[in-house]
């Protein structure tokens, strides 16, 4: 099949505003939308600009606005998608170049939360220990590539960069209730800072982006109702 793909360009060395670039490609039902970038790359225009490493769904690069969706180039198989296939840079964050934006408000709101076990207990002499139901609490959260697919998608971030998004609070959410963790009222004290949990407003945008099908709203909600219990004790 003929594929056409509607591509997002920008180049700040020589672009004053982003323009749209057209591209055909022949394509099998079965290829991913990334298959087709890196053709694009390959064989008709070597400028184009996107990141990609792992091409499995595991490193989290490739995310962007795929038909107006925020998903990772190597998941979505042409298939799937109607055409033309119109691809911008993941909304919200300064693009660098073409599908290429600028992480770094982004990991630093996964960096404001600790994003490591926080215990200063002496160590047993082989690990330490958890049950599987303790394992179970935070399973879900665990499964985040840091894509920045949800924070990306969030209303309440695009009105506020300095709320600090879905994805900080996923990160928020698998140490809170990480039974080894002992920093639980320094995580709380940050999620109730004035950009912190409350910031969101259940829009839900993040659970549908999340390539991971992480269940981000319910872990919000579960950290909220941790602050007010915290508060209550
Ligand atoms: Fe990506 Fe999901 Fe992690 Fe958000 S929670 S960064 S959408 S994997
Ligand atoms: Fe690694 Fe898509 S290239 S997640």
């Amino acid at each position: 099949m003929r594929v056409t793909l509607k591509i997002q360009r920008f180049n700040p060395d020589v672009d004053a505003t982003p323009h749209d670039v057209t591209y055909q490609v022949d394509a099998e039902p079965s290829d991913r939308v990334l298959d087709l970038l890196n053709r694009i790359k390959w064989y008709q225009d070597g400028t184009l600009t996107y990141r990609r490493s792992c091409g499995q769904g595991i490193c989290g690069s490739d995310a962007m606005q795929i038909n107006g969706r925020n998903r990772l180039a190597c998941k979505v198989l042409v298939k799937n998608v109607h055409q033309p296939i119109v691809i911008k840079p993941l909304p919200a964050f300064r693009v660098v170049k073409d599908l290429v934006v600028d992480l770094e408000p982004f990991f630093a709101h996964f960096r404001e939360m600790m994003p490591y076990l926080i215990n200063d207990e002496r160590p047993p002499e082989t690990e330490r220990l958890q049950s599987p139901d303790e394992r179970a609490r935070y399973d879900d959260t665990t499964k985040c590539i840091l894509c920045a697919a949800c924070t990306s998608s969030c209303p309440p971030f695009w009105a506020n960069r300095r709320f600090i998004g879905p994805q900080a609070l996923v990160t928020a959410h698998r140490f809170l209730f990480d039974s080894r963790d002992r920093a639980r009222r320094e995580r709380l004290e940050i999620l109730n800072r004035r950009f912190g949990a409350w910031g969101c407003r259940d829009v839900g945008n993040c659970t549908d982006a999340c390539p991971r099908g992480i269940q981000i709203q319910d872990a919000i909600d579960q950290c909220k109702r941790e602050i007010v219990l915290a508060m209550s004790e």
